[in-house]
């Protein structure tokens, strides 16, 4: 799926979350864990500005460890509730409802002193493109059709999906756009496969996905592709990486098309190990 985001486009994917904000106690932002900053729509913080927000890093699986750790502080160091998950594995699937009903308790608390029975926790996911929300959402679906047993029809026309007993979503996310008018969140976009479309040139991205790689994570790069060094010049990685897996043209030449689209292929299904793009501390980069 790919979103052509115009003007237009934008406008009407804020005015339909705006809509739903209405009905729900709760925000998740999921973001990408490997970019927890690139991947936040530039806007969110003014559309959803008045619901309390739970920030999901999602992918966690393919992120640095250490790093998904600093970021899940620095957005609580922010006042925002943060988790890391693995939606794909349905990893901390207990910990949304767990994180969405604390961030309602205060409300509920109050309602309750005033003999309002408790009910669940109404909450929207919202993200941009390829972030996840989809695998999430059936995770989390797949178990509350394995609850209510067999009754097609009835979820299928449902407009919220039962969690558990204490978290309700709506079925359908809220898709936002990134911040794609900046040129190294675009990159970084692309390099995770976010950006589906050859928006930008693919040996661009191969080129900074290796030169970032080479300086954070040189030890995995070298394993994969079996360097014994890592080349400074970049052109030189790109001929002995190509050289090494066959990425080649007539005359033995180097293609660094096929080269650039490899690095790629390998560095999105998570084969050059774990990696996180971003910093906390350089999120203005
Ligand atoms: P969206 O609704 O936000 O657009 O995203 P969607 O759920 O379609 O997920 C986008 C891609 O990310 C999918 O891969 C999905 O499998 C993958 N994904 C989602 N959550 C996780 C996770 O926690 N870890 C990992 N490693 N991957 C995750 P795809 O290549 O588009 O499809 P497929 O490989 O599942 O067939």
């Amino acid at each position: 799926m790919t979103i052509q985001w115009f003007p237009g486009h934008m406008a009407k994917a804020r005015r339909q979350i705006t809509e739903k904000l209405k009905f729900i106690d709760v925000v998740i932002e999921l973001v990408d864990a490997r970019l927890p900053a690139s991947s936040r729509n530039p806007m969110i913080d003014e559309i959803v500005a008045h619901k309390p927000r739970l920030i999901v890093l999602n992918k966690a699986d393919m992120a640095d460890e250490a790093m998904t750790r600093k970021w899940i502080q620095h957005f609580e160091q922010l006042g925002y509730k943060a988790i890391s998950i693995n939606a794909q594995a349905g990893q901390g699937m207990k910990e949304i409802a767990a994180a969405a009903k604390e961030l309602v308790k205060e409300k509920f608390d109050k309602l309750a002193a005033k003999g309002v029975n408790p009910r669940a926790v109404r909450a929207l996911i919202v993200g941009i493109p390829n972030v996840g929300k989809s695998t999430l959402i059936n995770k989390l679906a797949k178990k509350n059709i394995a609850k209510t047993g067999d009754r097609p029809g009835v979820t299928t026309a449902q407009q919220w999906i039962k969690v558990g007993k204490e978290l309700e979503l709506l079925d359908t996310p809220g898709v936002l756009w990134p911040k794609f008018e900046d040129q190294l969140v675009g990159q970084r976009l692309a390099a995770t496969g976010a950006i589906k479309d050859a928006i930008l040139n693919l040996q661009d991205v191969a080129v900074y996905a290796l030169r970032f790689l080479s300086e954070y994570y040189p030890e995995q790069l070298k394993e994969r592709f079996n360097l014994s060094d890592i080349p400074e010049d970049i052109v030189e990685l790109f001929d002995a990486i190509g050289k090494r897996r066959g990425c080649l043209m007539g005359g033995g030449m180097i293609d660094y098309d096929k080269t650039a689209e490899l690095v790629l292929r390998e560095l999105r299904a998570g084969k050059i190990g774990r990696f996180t793009f971003e910093k906390p501390e350089q999120k203005e980069e």
